[in-house]
């Protein structure tokens, strides 16, 4: 009978510090016994973006404490670890080093093998963690703060690149929209809140690349488009643009929001069309969207394409994922050095090169 596999994941790429436990048992799906996770947003907030000094330095006091919680609320010893995995990229690279780092110190105390993981592989893979998990094969959309991606994805590690972002990603347009809009940071979720507020149709912003024949996207005209707008209107009112009235923000917010979710459905909708596909995975922090959820459901369910997500929880970055991502790779053959503990990171890092 085979042995069950303690995975330990160490998340730390950006401003979250992660840390999750799963159990690998043959060839069952692995299972989530325990994570736990520190967001570093409010401490970034005063700067109105990430510090990256600001992230490494937190990940450090972070990352023990959690590890320990992980393990009280597991019931597993860290002597019963089998492999510590860490996130090796893409991501910041001071924050990377602290994951990386502790990930091989832990393991090399405990004499046990080390895995780095790609940070998108972990989303990617996350909503294997759901209580409705996808089969292989599926069309991915991935859509977090730094990559929006539509990849073809056959199993574990085999990744065909089908279009990807030429500039901006989708949760930067979210993000800088917001900015602009007088949201603060991270000014998504905060943009995707008011826009509940708007009109979607109240302004015609444009539909990047929507007609460019391909699966690629572009969001940086967006977020001129959207301060143009907004500018234009608060001119027009003798204001600021933060201080426009609230129903023209939301208005601007729900603007925004429908032309970006607009671009990511009908680019799924071309992916799938293209590779014939019944599946399609939305993963990464922008896939928390409701407008983003409703509308993929909606169209999804019309051409008889069944949609997974990850839990809402397990949306943005998160230590359950990289776990996950780590005893996947083990459970489809993926080898671990042991006894070799020298390090490095990837802060950029394709994911269709794995
Ligand atoms: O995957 P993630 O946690 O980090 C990266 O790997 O980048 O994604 C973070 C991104 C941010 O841009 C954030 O504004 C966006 O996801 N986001 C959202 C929502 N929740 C998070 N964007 C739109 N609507 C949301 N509800
Ligand atoms: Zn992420």
């Amino acid at each position: 009978m085979a042995k069950t596999l303690q995975v330990l994941g160490i998340e730390s790429s950006c401003d979250e510090t992660g840390v999750a436990l799963v159990a690998l048992h043959g060839d069952d799906l692995p299972v989530l016994l325990a994570h736990a996770l520190y967001s570093q947003i409010e401490m970034h907030q005063a700067y109105g973006g990430v510090v990256p000094e600001l992230a490494s330095r937190d990940h450090i006091r972070r990352v023990l404490p959690l590890t320990q919680q992980v393990l009280l609320d597991s019931g597993c010893t860290l002597a019963e670890v089998d492999v510590v995995a860490f996130t090796r990229g893409p991501g910041l690279a001071g924050a990377l080093l602290v994951g990386a780092g502790v990930a091989c110190a832990l393991a090399a105390a405990l004499k046990k093998p080390v895995l780095g993981v790609h940070h998108l592989e972990g989303h990617l893979l996350s909503p294997f963690l759901s209580a409705d998990p996808p089969q292989f094969p599926f069309v991915a959309l991935l859509v977090s703060g730094g990559h929006t991606q539509l990849m073809q994805v056959n199993g574990v590690g085999r990744y065909i690149l089908l279009g990807e972002t030429i500039d901006d990603a989708a949760g930067e347009a979210f993000d800088k929209s917001a900015k602009l809009l007088g949201l603060g940071y991270p000014g998504g979720p905060a943009l995707a809140v008011l826009a509940e507020q708007g009109r979607a149709a109240a302004y015609a912003l444009p539909r990047p690349l929507l007609k460019s024949g391909n699966l690629d996207f572009s969001f940086a005209g967006l977020k001129t488009a959207v301060m143009v707008q907004a500018r234009k209107l608060a001119l027009a009112q003798g204001c600021l643009v933060e201080d426009l009235p609230a129903a023209v923000l939301a208005d601007l917010a729900a603007s925004t929001q429908a032309a970006i979710v607009e671009v990511l459905v009908k680019k799924s909708l071309a992916a799938l069309a293209q590779t014939g596909m019944k599946r399609l995975v939305v993963a990464g922090g922008v896939g928390a969207n409701r407008r983003l959820r409703e509308q993929l459901n909606a169209e999804c369910a019309r051409r008889q394409v069944r949609v997974h997500y990850p839990e809402l929880h397990l949306c943005t970055d998160n230590g359950a994922m990289i776990a996950m991502a780590a005893a996947m790779r083990l459970q489809s053959g993926q080898q671990t050095a042991s006894a070799v503990y020298a390090f490095d990171v990837k802060p950029r890092w394709p994911l269709d090169l794995l």
